[in-house]
């Protein structure tokens, strides 16, 4: 199935107009459609503003760092675009607690402030008591490591447990808020359940992060569009917008890659929208295009994740979206947020 992604008129000159209409609020659909499909000098306008308002909201100019262990790479879901769904063949590991804690140890130690909790999809009772049991001991040891869990649709009990154990933040994407593309993508699940979920973890106080896919087969720029509107509506501290990359072992694989484009302009576009929110530069931006992540930067993004949580001999057994994955490490990132004049901050900033 192809893309059915726009290609971008090139070289444009500034739109004006298109500029006007952003500074001023206005979010109508035509506006999110011309910026989504800006390039050349217009595009760089629009990042600027970015810019700007992310400094004005984040006067320090910093990029929160995070370390992320990738706990477990079990998983229940079928996603077509994700090499670790269900039924992908790939070898299964769930990280022991004793062996958690000791790493989340050592990144306290070595000053990291915030740590990402990262797993495939389980909502299986002994697995979230788990990690619930992880939570509250790493929170024991470090009451100021502020920890971020990503572990997929749960139900409201389980998500209270996991506030209770300690859990601060909670990372649930919705991937697409457009109904026909999300059980085309992930045909296990239901884009009421994946909002629903969203919702409760808002209710369970939970700070939350959500956000999208782009570059994805079946999508147009419409349904780009209803994704930042999407965005508006809960009450998030954190967006997110991925590239779709073709993994080896995914369902999906010998679709085209994602327009990375798309994937700068939206994350501009969030932040214009919600201009308090924290933004990741992703990985897969670096996968993408080289300095993808310092263009990410540019584009308004304001944190970073850190693989140097999960042992090495997981890494590769947790292939989001490729086994080939770019995880960074700490000098290439901190070359890129220098060179955005920004500055690495160990501490949570939210
Ligand atoms: N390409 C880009 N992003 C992906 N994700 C998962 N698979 C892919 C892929 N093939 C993103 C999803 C998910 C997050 C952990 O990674 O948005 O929520």
């Amino acid at each position: 199935m192809l893309s059915v992604l726009e290609s971008a008129p090139a070289g444009q000159e500034t739109d004006t107009a298109l500029l006007e209409a952003l500074e001023r609020g206005d979010f109508s659909r035509s506006t999110l459609r011309s910026g989504l499909l800006a390039r050349g000098e217009t595009q760089e306008q629009i990042f600027a503003l970015a810019r700007k308002l992310r400094d004005e909201h984040f006067p320090t100019c910093e990029v929160e760092a995070r370390s992320v262990i990738e706990i477990s790479n079990v998983c229940m879901q079928g996603c077509h675009y994700c090499s670790m769904a269900k039924g992908s063949g790939i070898k299964r590991y769930v990280m022991k607690h004793e062996a958690v804690v000791e790493m989340a140890d050592f990144l306290y130690e070595r000053g990291r402030r915030v740590l990402l909790m990262q797993s495939g999809e389980n909502q299986a009772k002994a697995w979230v008591d788990a990690v619930a049991r992880t939570v509250s001991e790493i929170k024991q040891r470090h009451p100021d490591f502020e920890i971020i869990l990503c572990l997929g649709n749960m139900s409201e009990e389980q998500y209270a447990q996991l506030k209770k154990a300690g859990g601060d933040r909670y990372i649930l994407k919705f991937e697409s808020s457009v109904k026909r593309l999300y059980e085309m993508w992930k045909p296990t699940d239901t884009v009421e359940e994946r909002l629903n979920c969203l919702k409760l973890l808002v209710d369970v106080g939970f700070k939350v992060g959500s956000g999208n896919m782009v570059g994805m087969p079946g999508q147009t720029v419409d349904d780009i569009v209803d994704d930042l509107l999407l965005m508006g509506e809960y009450d998030l501290t954190m967006n997110s917008c991925t590239v779709f990359i073709p993994g080896e072992a995914c369902g999906y694989r010998d679709e085209p890659i994602g327009d990375v484009d798309f994937a700068f302009n939206a994350m501009a576009l969030m932040r214009i929208m919600n201009p308090d929110r924290l933004m990741p530069t992703t990985s897969c931006l670096e996968k993408c295009r080289p300095s993808g992540q310092y263009i990410g930067l540019m584009a308004g993004a304001n944190t970073i994740t850190i693989h140097d949580g999960t042992p090495e001999n997981f890494k590769k057994m947790f292939p989001i979206y490729s086994t080939n994955r770019f995880t960074p490490d700490n000098s290439h990132l901190l070359n890129a947020v220098a060179k955005a004049n920004m500055t690495v901050s160990t501490h949570p900033l939210q």
